[in-house]
Parts: C-alpha cells; sequence; structure tokens
C-alpha cells in the first residue's frame, strides 16, 4: 500500500443543466469511499459522463459541489491527483506511444519513470507498438493506451469513461483480470463507467445503477465478490446473483421513469 491519504469523493446536491437546457442531473447526492473502485451504470444519455466530467473539474455544475478529500476538482486536478480515460481516447497524433503515455507524467509534474510506461504498455497487452503513432493503432488499441496513460501518474482518483468499450470481449475480460491489481495497491479511488454489467461486477466493490434522465440512485449493490476475479468468475451463482440484481435495477429505473412510460 502506497502511503498517502485516500481520496473519498462526495458529490452533495449536484445538479447540472446543459447550455441547451438539457438537465443532465438532477440534485444528486453521493459519495464514493476512498481508494475503492465504483462501477456507475445507466441508460445511455442519463447523465454518467457529465457526472465524471464533473468530478473531473472538466465542467461547472449548475447547482451542488463535488468534492474530493475536502478539496474541489480543479484543485486536485493541480495537484495531478486526477487521471482519466474517457469514451473518445484523444492522444497526440504526432507522438509515438510511448511518448503520449510518458507525456501524462511530464504534465503531472512528476519525474519520467521509461520502465513504468514499457510495463504499463504491456499490461494492456500492447507490446510492440511502443514507437507507434496513434492513427495506425485500432480504436480498442487506443482505448488501452489511454487507460495505460491515465495509470502513467499513479492517480489517487481515476474515471474511467466506458474505456472498454471499443474493445473485444476476450481482451475485455483480460483487462478486467490484470488492471485492478494496478491501481488497487495505490488505494486510487477509481470511477467506472460501464454499458457491460458483466463488467461492473468483474471490476468493482460497489455498483451504483442509476435511472434515465435526470440521473437519480435506483440502486447501490455491494460486490462481496473475492479477488482476483478470473473469467470463469461470471459464470458462479454469486456473480449471476449481482449481474441479476443490476439488471433488474436497470430495467426498474426505466419502469419507475413516468416520462419514459408515458411514451
Ligand atoms: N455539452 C453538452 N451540451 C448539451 N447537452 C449535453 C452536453 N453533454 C451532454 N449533454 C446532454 O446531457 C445528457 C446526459 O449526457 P451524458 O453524456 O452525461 O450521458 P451518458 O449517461 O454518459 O450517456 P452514454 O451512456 O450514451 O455515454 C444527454 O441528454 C446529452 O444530450
Ligand atoms: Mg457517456
Amino acid at each position: 500500500m502506497v502511503d498517502r491519504p485516500l481520496v473519498p469523493i462526495t458529490c452533495t446536491g449536484l445538479s447540472k443543466i446543459h447550455d441547451n437546457g438539457v438537465m443532465a442531473l438532477d440534485p444528486l447526492d453521493l459519495t464514493f469511499e476512498g481508494g475503492r473502485t465504483i462501477a456507475l451504470i445507466g441508460p445511455s444519455g442519463c447523465g454518467k459522463s457529465t457526472l465524471l466530467r464533473l468530478i473531473a473539474g472538466l465542467e461547472q455544475p449548475t447547482a451542488g459541489r463535488v468534492s474530493l478529500a475536502g478539496l474541489a476538482p480543479a484543485e486536485q486536478a493541480a495537484r495531478g491527483a486526477i487521471a482519466m480515460a474517457f469514451q473518445d481516447p484523444s492522444l497526440l497524433p504526432w507522438l509515438t506511444l510511448r511518448r503520449n503515455i510518458a507525456l501524462a507524467r511530464t504534465l503531472a509534474r512528476q519525474p519520467a519513470d521509461p520502465r513504468l510506461v514499457d510495463e504499463l504498455i504491456g499490461l494492456v497487452g500492447l507490446e510492440g507498438f511502443h514507437e507507434t503513432r496513434p492513427a495506425a493503432l485500432s480504436g480498442g488499441m487506443r482505448q488501452r493506451a489511454a487507460i495505460a496513460r491515465a495509470l502513467a501518474t499513479r492517480p489517487q482518483v481515476l474515471l474511467l469513461d466506458e474505456p472498454f468499450g471499443a474493445v473485444d470481449e476476450l481482451t475485455r475480460r483480460q483487462l478486467a483480470r490484470d488492471l485492478p491489481p494496478l491501481w488497487q495497491p495505490l488505494g486510487t479511488t477509481t470511477l467506472l463507467v460501464t454499458h457491460s454489467v458483466d463488467e461492473a461486477v468483474l471490476l468493482a466493490d460497489r455498483i451504483v445503477v442509476l435511472s434515465p434522465r435526470p440521473a437519480r440512485v435506483v440502486a447501490d449493490l455491494p460486490v462481496d465478490l473475492p479477488r482476483p476475479r478470473p473469467p470463469e468468475m461470471t459464470e458462479t451463482p454469486e456473480f449471476r446473483r449481482i449481474a441479476a440484481q443490476a439488471l433488474q435495477a436497470l430495467a426498474q429505473g426505466v419502469a419507475d421513469n413516468p416520462a419514459l412510460a408515458a411514451q
């Protein structure tokens, strides 16, 4: 365990109305424990990316606040404590894979660590592509590069927004097994947005199920399965029980939504 404080995340009365009048978040109260991995699942367009962007300090709330261990997102971001891998990975096209990942440490004012960069490239399955530029990588490879880049700063807060969307199923399951051991010993508070219920159960300590827009919490499920969680675990009755609960909550959230039920 790295000797540094855990960073819990508290959202209080958080609401966001976008410039076009769309209310992405109704006042939302949520606490994410420091050092844990929490999966957020919910229907497309319910406000998951908006929530992550508010926590990252990339957008400002219309009302309410986000606190990361008592500091505002912008303050934690300025300390280099937050790393993100978002739906569309934005790698710099003129830099090689190795330099894209190494750059994250420079931007966070951390000393260069070529061994860590090489190790991460191998762990996300991109061995041999160190000197390749992003244009010559597939979409799924770019997503894996973005995850390696996010981990390169050994962040205290890691925000993953559908990081495996373009990755094939087999590789996803390998990443679900191989990646958590990279951030868990660091006490990293990890929020993972995913559309895959199985991925949520494989990776998370807790699953928060959100309703259609504006997002509200429909279920908050602990995932008390042992780690490591190999791909075969998805077939066990305990795993399937939690996955079924999450799916049922998703369906319930849609059924309870008056706007959608009226359609
Ligand atoms: N910059 C923006 N300007 C205006 N509206 C926005 C903006 N970003 C998001 N929205 C709207 O806010 C709502 C929530 O969007 P958000 O991207 O947070 O959803 P999501 O849950 O991440 O969806 P998905 O699962 O499809 O990624 C949507 O109705 C979307 O159209
Ligand atoms: Mg999204």
